[in-house]
């Protein structure tokens, strides 16, 4: 990426944090081989090990034995891959784009024009770079059951393109990373305002119309929520030294998301926001050893990075007030009430929020560790058990973790709510060579965590990645979205690659990592609380030549790569989404998969179908369906972003999709089928 004079540049491709896992600890990778050769020296060949790894008869032995309704769930002819700049779907679906970003829902309903429309516009319209999204039925009572033509859609906004939303960036060389010049060393501080308004949630009141078309209701229930909203902490990082700020003297409060890729959703019926790709919005203004040992572990920036400031520079907003001054986390006062060094500490956590209580406060839960949440995937509520959830580190070579409630989950007596995320033990995952599987306790007091390396339980939340590196947790390839298989509880996850990895060897890409894949595990005794699992790999992803999938190589109405976003339906099947990276989409060996794009699977029949493609320079992300099954809900993130600096400077975008002004826009697509049947049939 060239660097401009004058213009900010990050330097770590589209805010995916730098590898800073300095740990010894396996590689996933390893344990793969390690997997793979002894399951060779038992059967006698590589081909068979591969067949019995990724076979129907997999380490867990469940994927062919299913039982259950026999009824076919995929029934639409694969799609093919697409490198033009629209959207396609199977014979007989057809889509409209949907609240796109700019789409007013709120207060004074500002018309979207990216040239006019101020940062207070931006508060009131729907963010930018839709992300992870759920259909909450307008009942309200649950999140997978009632109305199926009224509801709140709920949607994460990840990040911002600065160069489609400045009147100031017309003719500038920006690429998708950069911010218009600086102004004396500046920036006009309602343009990090509006930057800062359009990531958050947006929560959208939508109806279906009698012609099918679903729309947006004005009304209480529409809100969004910013990088600037009033938000609590709770559980045991709450109040503690490490998030006292100037703002927040007591340690209570913060303000903002950041960064939300994927979401959850409770079995109360909220949503949960994870914070991704936070760090690199702060700077410490030291030398990169200078930093804390959070802020080095998960890479907040520092004067040795290039350049020396935060990825979209909203620290230098011309006001210097604290709206924005409080992301350089430079110790500068006398005390952490004083200064802002301690911002940093109050992101990287899931956040929950209701979104039938508009004035809520939204709550940052902090015993579910603090990292790179990719997402959150809640177990299905049990009548007097404890809460279970997932939830994956997304950069390269960290972690997954669970979270395992102390208190039970009691729906009848009222105990069905936020504070069961409070109070319970998180664990990290180790995967055997064996096949085999532990939750690692992260426990003060408990194994390594002593008092030794660490102060107290806050302490091991606010450095959760060095307490998974103390006690030994497995090295992955960038952890992405889970999801649960309804019909017997395994827990899948997406490994979507390893950037480290990418360069180096086409011919053995599998080690590189080039292509990612699937893993799935059954929890001990199939009690999602066990501290035991089983685990096997469902995929492989990668061209025909260099994949596997129940013992075959994709073919080509199903090779993709970089699996990101995946979520069961309530009949099972699995929709896959793909992110491959702007800097590989459509060039070299990634062209042959096209743009990104959603798959379909059934594991119980390893059924596997390209179900939709998207245009061009985006990413699919996001999916959810109506309870019915008939309507589905899709993202589609950041389109045009692979126009280049001098294109923009030209005016010329590789991609504008949904053509609805003069660059692309991230935009939800609502998918129905003709004959008014469920999706994927
Ligand atoms: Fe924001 Fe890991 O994708
Ligand atoms: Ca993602
Ligand atoms: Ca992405």
């Amino acid at each position: 990426m060239s660097q401009l004079p004058g213009n900010l540049i990050i330097d770590n491709g589209d805010g995916d944090e730098p590898m800073s896992n300095p740990s010894s600890n396996r590689h996933f990778e390893d344990v793969l081989k390690a997997n793979l050769s002894r399951r060779s020296a038992l059967r006698g060949g590589l081909g068979a090990s591969i067949t019995a790894l990724f076979g129907g008869v997999g380490l867990t032995g469940c994927a062919a034995t299913t039982g259950g309704s026999g009824g076919k769930l995929i029934g639409f002819e694969a799609v093919s891959v697409s490198s033009a700049d629209t959207v396609v779907v199977p014979k007989g679906y057809k889509v409209q784009s949907f609240i796109p970003w700019g789409t007013p829902i709120s207060g004074n309903m500002p018309a979207f024009d990216p040239m006019k429309n101020t940062g207070a516009d931006q508060a009131n319209q729907v963010g930018s770079h839709h992300d992870g999204m759920h259909f909450f039925p307008i009942e309200g009572k649950d999140p997978y059951s009632g109305s199926s033509t009224e509801g709140l859609l709920v949607l994460n906004h990840e990040y911002v393109e600065p160069r489609y939303m400045h009147a100031s960036a017309v003719g500038q060389k920006l690429d998708r990373n950069g911010v218009p010049a600086l102004v004396n060393g500046k920036r006009p501080a309602d343009e990090c305002r509006k930057e800062i308004n359009g990531h958050g949630v947006s929560v959208v009141h939508i109806r279906k119309g009698g012609n099918g078309q679903w729309s947006v209701v004005p009304g209480k229930f529409n809100r969004r929520i910013t990088g600037a909203t009033p938000m609590e902490f709770s559980g045991p990082v709450r109040g503690t030294d490490f998030v006292k700020t100037l703002h927040s003297p007591d340690g209570t409060r913060t303000r903002g998301t950041l960064n939300n890729c994927a979401h959850g959703v409770t079995p109360w019926n909220t949503y949960m926001m994870a914070e991704e790709n936070w760090a690199g919005y702060f700077i410490n203004k030291v030398s990169a050893n200078g930093r804390t040992r959070e802020q080095s572990r998960y890479g907040v920036r520092s004067n040795d990075s290039k350049p020396a400031a935060s990825r979209y520079g909203w620290e230098l907003a011309d006001t210097g007030t604290d709206e924005f001054s409080r992301f350089d986390v430079t110790a500068k006062g006398a005390s952490p009430t004083q200064d802002y060094r301690n911002e940093a500490n109050g992101f990287g956590w899931m956040v929950e929020v209701d979104p039938f209580n508009p004035g809520s406060t939204p709550v940052k839960r902090t015993a579910l560790g603090r990292f790179a949440h990719e997402g959150v995937v809640f177990q299905p509520g049990i009548e007097g058990k404890p809460v279970v959830c997932y939830s994956g580190d997304d950069a390269t070579n960290e972690y997954i973790y669970k979270f395992v409630s102390k208190g039970v989950y009691q729906k009848s007596r009222g105990v069905a709510n936020g504070a069961l995320l409070d109070e319970g033990t998180l664990y990290v995952a180790r995967f055997n060579d064996d096949g085999s599987g532990a939750w690692l306790p992260l426990v003060f007091g408990q194994g390594p965590l002593t008092p030794f390396r660490f102060s107290s339980q806050a302490d091991v939340l606010i450095n959760t990645r060095l307490a998974a590196d103390t006690v030994g947790a497995t090295r992955m390839d960038r952890p992405e979205w889970g999801t649960i298989d309804p019909r017997n509880g395994q827990v899948y996850f997406t490994l979507t690659n390893n950037s480290g990895r990418t360069e180096t060897n086409k011919a053995n890409p599998r080690e590189k990592s080039r292509w990612g894949h699937i893993i799935r595990w059954t929890e001990g005794g199939n009690d999602p609380a066990s501290t035991r699992f089983n685990w096997d790999i469902f995929l492989l992803a990668g061209p025909e030549n260099d994949s596997q999938f129940a013992g075959k190589p994709l073919n080509k109405d199903q090779i993709f790569n970089s699996p990101d976003g995946l979520w069961f339906d309530k009949e099972g099947r699995l929709w896959i989404q793909t992110d491959t990276s702007e800097n590989a989409m459509n060039k070299g060996d990634y062209a042959q998969f096209g743009n990104n794009q959603m798959l379909c699977a059934d594991p119980r029949t390893n059924e596997l179908k390209r179900f939709l493609v998207g245009p061009v320079g985006q990413e699919i992300t996001g999916v959810i369906t109506t309870p019915d099954g008939r309507t589905m809900f899709v993202n589609v993130q950041h389109p045009g972003a692979t126009t280049s600096a001098d294109d923009f400077a030209a005016g010329k975008m590789t991609g504008t999709w949904p053509n609805m002004g003069p660059y692309g826009r991230s935009a939800t697509i609502v998918i129905t089928k003709d004959d008014g049947g469920v999706i994927g049939t």
